[in-house]
């Protein structure tokens, strides 16, 4: 398993106690690895948050996957990203008004229709299941924006720690209660905080909630911002990247993630930068 990360611009070793102890500068190492996240698996091809998206997400050769966590009636961590079922399942009402038996009967297969056969929504152990011998980040996005989902933190590091992936989980939250509650869980776990509007002082924000990263909407990174952060040693993943020239830019920029529908854009990208 890698024990190296790039986290807050610095190579980190990763140790028992501590996932993240910095040493030496990205520079100093001249590595460019900003991170490369499937984006809900590999939703640009495949159907989003699905096993089949993560698999091929892989095949892809991501470095991590992004994936949102809800929970269903009967206390199930399922993997689906809108609170509504109808755009991806067709189906009417909420994920907390299904039994997981019955989140299961339904085609998760949304735009894709018949293409890929019928796909499930997949729990987060079943993806645990996929992950658990593999070199992948898993950027757990906690769904608490409509349902806060009371529990939800506690019971996802439970099933993170079932899997003993604590190094491999980045968790992050529109609910930035979310992230506070899980930081005070797990505060080893890097945590970021979702954003999609221009907060003034961001990053001083952040750090008063104990984050370690920002998740902005990818309009808000300018190369100012970029700045900013770097100076205020708070890291960047940003989404949703899928455009070719974003991908470049914020990859030359060395972001620590970007997250995206593309992997095998970006995974080229890499390659010619990396050159
Ligand atoms: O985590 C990045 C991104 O997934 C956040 O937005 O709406 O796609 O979950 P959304
Ligand atoms: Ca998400």
């Amino acid at each position: 398993m890698k024990d190296l990360k790039i986290f807050h611009n610095q190579v980190c070793v990763c140790t028992a106690t501590t996932n993240l102890i910095c040493t030496k500068s990205r520079a100093e190492m001249r590595l460019n690895m900003t991170w490369n996240f499937a984006h809900r698996g590999f939703s640009g091809k495949y159907p989003e948050n699905t096993m089949l998206a993560f698999e091929k997400a892989i095949e892809a050769g991501c470095d991590g996957i992004e994936l949102d966590v809800q929970i269903s009636k009967d206390g199930e961590l399922v993997i689906i990203h809108d609170e509504r079922l109808k755009r991806t399942t067709g189906n009417s009402g909420f994920v907390w008004e299904y039994t997981l038996k019955e989140l299961k009967a339904m085609d998760a297969s949304g735009k894709f229709g018949d293409t890929f056969g019928k796909n499930e929504i997949p729990t987060l152990r079943e993806y645990f299941e996929l992950v658990k011998d593999k070199e992948i980040i898993t950027n757990v996005e906690l769904k608490t924006g409509r349902n806060p989902y009371p529990g939800i933190e506690k019971r996802a590091l439970s099933m993170i720690d079932e899997y003993g992936l604590r190094k491999r989980i980045w968790v992050s939250s529109f609910n930035h209660y979310s992230v506070v509650r899980f930081k005070e869980l797990a505060p080893e776990i890097p945590c970021g905080l979702l954003e999609e509007s221009w907060i003034v002082g961001m990053f001083e924000y952040a750090k008063s909630l104990g984050a370690d990263f920002v998740h902005p909407t990818r309009y808000i990174v300018t190369e100012e911002f970029v700045h900013e952060a770097a100076d205020q040693r708070i890291g960047i993943n940003t989404w949703t990247v899928n455009e070719i020239e974003d991908i470049k830019r914020f990859m030359e920029w060395e972001l620590h993630g970007i997250i995206g529908n593309y992997p095998d854009r970006a995974l080229e990208v890499k390659k010619q930068i990396q050159v």
